[in-house]
């Protein structure tokens, strides 16, 4: 693939080329050169035509969990401190101390936790908080939060939305959080739903809808489709609908109709007569 290349001496074109790594998600530069892993893989290939001399295979250790805590005891300490947590401040203030997500010792500024009404009928769980959201304490209030915003107002539901994160700290890079950061977080995020006690949850995103609801489909599956959430307790479900995350529908526009359609299902359901007991 041949990448644009913008002269030094040309400062529309360099700006022009930084609009496009920005638009294709890259944000930061880590190093002075560029690394070819396109070469590299090559190498990797050719290297694997060769046949493999014969090593004797030391035990492969689990990578551990972060520097802190393994994780079964960072998701105990979790627990312990969400369930002392009596309201949403008590809960922000419990998360912000806590040490046990690596995240938080990897370059996020602060934690972001939440934002919307303590007794919102709606809760939106989205993936991690990114950049903006790092800087400002709050979640989805970059460019993808904005458009989310706007689908919600159309949708006639964005004043009853608490939006919060499957973890609450930004992942270097931005990247996907992992299954186990999503597994310490989760306490906390449990207790938020306990707190605010929704109606309905949107899941947004495909790393919130596997995580929430365990399960191995990707999110162009899940999206548009109701599903049953259950504590980890057993003791609450929650309808819960996946749709698609606002930062992939701001780098495919055309995906916009199926998210609009899911916010007409979520609108309607937010809306209908609960049915006595
Ligand atoms: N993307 C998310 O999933 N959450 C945010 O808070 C911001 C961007």
């Amino acid at each position: 693939m041949d990448l644009p290349i913008a002269s030094h001496l040309d400062p529309r074109a360099v700006e022009s080329l930084l609009a496009f790594w920005a638009d294709a998600g890259v944000e930061a530069s880590y190093a002075d050169d560029p690394i070819d892993r396109l070469a590299e893989g090559a190498a990797l290939l050719r290297a694997r035509k060769e046949p493999p001399a014969p090593v004797a295979v030391a035990p492969v250790a689990t990578p551990a969990f972060g520097r802190g805590p393994d994780l079964g005891t960072a998701v105990a300490e979790a627990q312990v401190l969400a369930a002392a947590c009596a309201d949403l401040p008590a809960l922000a203030a419990a998360i912000a101390a806590f040490d046990g997500c690596p995240l938080k010792t990897q370059g996020a500024r602060q934690a972001v936790v939440s934002r919307g009404p303590a007794d919102a009928p709606l809760m939106i769980i989205g993936e991690a908080p990114g950049a903006d959201e790092d800087l400002q304490g709050a979640p989805f209030v970059g460019r993808a939060g904005q458009l989310l915003d706007r689908m919600l107002k159309a949708a006639g539901v964005l004043d009853r939305a608490f939006v919060t994160n499957t973890v609450f700290w930004r992942p270097p890079g931005n990247r996907t959080p992992t299954p186990q950061e999503q597994a310490v977080c989760a306490p906390f995020l449990e207790r938020a739903i306990q707190l605010v006690r929704p109606k309905i949850l949107l899941l947004v995103g495909g790393a919130s809808a596997k995580s929430m609801l365990k399960r191995e489909e990707g999110i162009l599956s899940l999206r548009g489709r109701w599903f049953e959430w259950t504590s980890s307790d057993g003791q609450t479900e929650l309808p819960a609908l996946p749709t698609l995350h606002p930062a992939f529908l701001l780098r495919q526009p055309a995906a916009k109709k199926k998210a609009w359609a899911d916010m007409l299902m979520l609108s309607e359901r937010l809306d209908r007569p609960e049915r006595p007991n």
